[in-house]
């Protein structure tokens, strides 16, 4: 059975680097064997979350998406040295998981990606994707990556020439899919499915 990784991402703004890594994160986790689905840019575009708000229609196979989830992949542009509003709003919705058996990204491998135009930002930006995804019970892979949008570029298909940002790539899809396919025997074990 293929594990389930879901994207999450990206801004709003045309040929977005943030949404860019995202798909191409998500490409090289897909020749891996996972089965995939990305939350990017607009897609995220909601209401600001707050305790016990309605969610809309639109927000909840977001939300069930990443319920069912064995891994997640987070990217955020830096937005004045960290990660920037619509992204943290996104993941404000997963609070919606609180009362579930795997509450938030509990049990869940997560790969995080911070672009911003320097590396102040994007090193800074990397941080706290790493305390947020801490707070929410995730597991952030070893190798999280900061990239600096005015050295590195990708395009419309994902493609890097940055041969050490590409091989990076591969080690994060590596490191999430390991965690997650272990993770889901040991809890198949654990639970006696
Ligand atoms: C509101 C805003 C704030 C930003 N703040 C920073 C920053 O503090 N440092 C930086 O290096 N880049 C900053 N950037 C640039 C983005 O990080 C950069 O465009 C990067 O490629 C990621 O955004 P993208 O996914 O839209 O391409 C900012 C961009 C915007 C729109």
């Amino acid at each position: 059975m293929s594990i389930k990784v879901v994207g999450i991402g990206g801004s709003v703004d045309a040929g977005s680097q943030s949404d860019r890594v995202l798909r191409s994160v998500l490409t090289a986790v897909e020749k891996l064997g996972a089965e995939v689905s990305v939350y990017s840019g607009f897609d995220l575009d909601l209401p600001p979350y707050h305790s016990g708000a309605v969610v809309p229609d639109s927000v909840a196979e977001y939300i069930a998406a990443v319920r069912q989830a064995d891994a997640v992949v987070i990217t955020s542009p830096g937005y004045h040295g960290t990660i920037s509003g619509l992204v943290k709003n996104a993941l404000d919705y997963l609070e919606e998981l609180r009362g579930d058996d795997r509450p938030y990204l509990d049990g869940r491998a997560v790969g995080l990606v911070a672009v911003a135009r320097g590396w102040q930002a994007s090193v800074s930006t990397l941080a706290t994707l790493r305390q947020v995804v801490h707070a929410l019970r995730g597991w952030p892979t070893p190798l999280g990556l900061a990239i600096n949008s005015s050295a590195t570029t990708f395009d419309e298909s994902g493609y890097t020439a940055d041969d050490s940002v590409a091989g990076s790539i591969t080690v994060l899809a590596r490191q999430l899919v390991d965690f997650a396919e272990n993770w889901s025997l040991q809890d198949r074990d654990r639970s006696g499915r």
